[in-house]
């Protein structure tokens, strides 16, 4: 797939959404504030499912802001060129979207009492989704045969570098209090016991009828249908070429791999991530 880049600290990065200046800033400058809120993912894993969910859950289920401002501006990713305005209009405590890997996150992060909500999702879905959002991105030149595709990704022509080296990176900090995992298929499986755990991790104490709200209204049918939440309104995307909220379910890559494609794959993420002791959900439930 083609889109103009550049490189920082051997990680690809898109042009005119970053600039050295703004992933400098993010990795050296950036004041992280002790209440922060950090949304992390590798792109496709259910960022904007997260950012919908940590925003209800900040408002206690009301949804005025989330049916009001678009979902970008709500948690803003820190490190592109438009974020510092976006972000300057936060109020706390600020919930902030970020794809960089933990490498050249943020430095003051790691002196702060931030915290993270890492969200990652079964990689074969991930190369499925982005598949199909890279035919709907205004800058990209999508990769039109999987096969080729599935090499992109595992070859890490990938932005933010490669999918195995963004989790082995963020997974480090599996065991600090400040961090908290949990898998897309997690939160398709039990979306209110997932929103409960995140309410306890984040010290929020919200009523039964308040969770009610937020999972009501962070489901794939009410995003869908939100737009504020669902990008229709985006000038980044070409909505008549597909949809952003495309179809919001875990194991469509079995729609998409064939055996081989599928025994390609599992070889080289055995071989990736041999030194990775641990095991994710979604093997656990597949
Ligand atoms: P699909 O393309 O598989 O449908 P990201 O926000 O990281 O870019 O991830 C986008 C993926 O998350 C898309 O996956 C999108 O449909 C899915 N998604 C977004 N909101 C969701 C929700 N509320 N429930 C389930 N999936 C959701």
């Amino acid at each position: 797939m083609s889109y103009d880049h550049f490189y920082y600290k051997g990680f690809r990065f898109l042009k005119d959404v970053h600039t050295e200046e703004s992933i400098n800033h993010a990795e050296n400058e950036f004041e992280v504030f002790d209440d922060d809120i950090y949304n992390i993912t590798f792109p496709k894993s259910g960022t904007n499912w997260m950012i919908e969910i940590l925003n209800l859950i900040k408002h206690k289920g009301d949804v005025t802001k989330s049916n009001a401002v678009p979902i970008q501006m709500r948690s803003p990713w820190y490190e592109t060129t438009m974020a510092k305005e976006q972000i300057d209009n936060l109020d706390p405590p600020r919930i902030i979207t970020s794809h960089l890997p933990q490498q050249i996150f943020a430095k003051s992060f790691f002196k702060s009492k931030a915290k993270i909500i890492y969200t990652l999702r079964n990689p074969r879905d991930v190369i499925v989704s982005l598949f199909h959002f890279t035919k709907i991105v205004n800058l990209f030149t999508p990769i039109e045969n999987f096969q080729n595709f599935i090499d992109y990704f595992v070859q890490g022509e990938t932005l933010y570098g490669t999918w195995f080296d963004h989790v082995k990176g963020w997974m480090q900090m599996k065991d600090d209090e400040r961090f908290f995992y949990i898998t897309y298929e997690e939160l398709l499986q039990d979306l209110r016991g997932s929103v409960v755990r995140l309410c306890k991790f984040l010290g929020q104490e919200l009523d039964d009828a308040q969770i009610d709200l937020v999972v009501e209204h962070s489901t794939f049918k009410s995003m869908k249908k939100n737009p504020m939440s669902n990008w229709s309104q985006s000038d980044i995307l070409d909505n008549s070429k597909g949809s952003f909220m495309r179809k919001g379910i875990s194991g469509d890559w079995k729609n998409h791999f064939t055996v081989a494609q599928s025994e390609y794959f599992d070889k080289i993420y055995q071989e990736k991530m041999k030194d990775f002791n641990m095991s994710f959900f979604w093997e656990q439930s597949s």
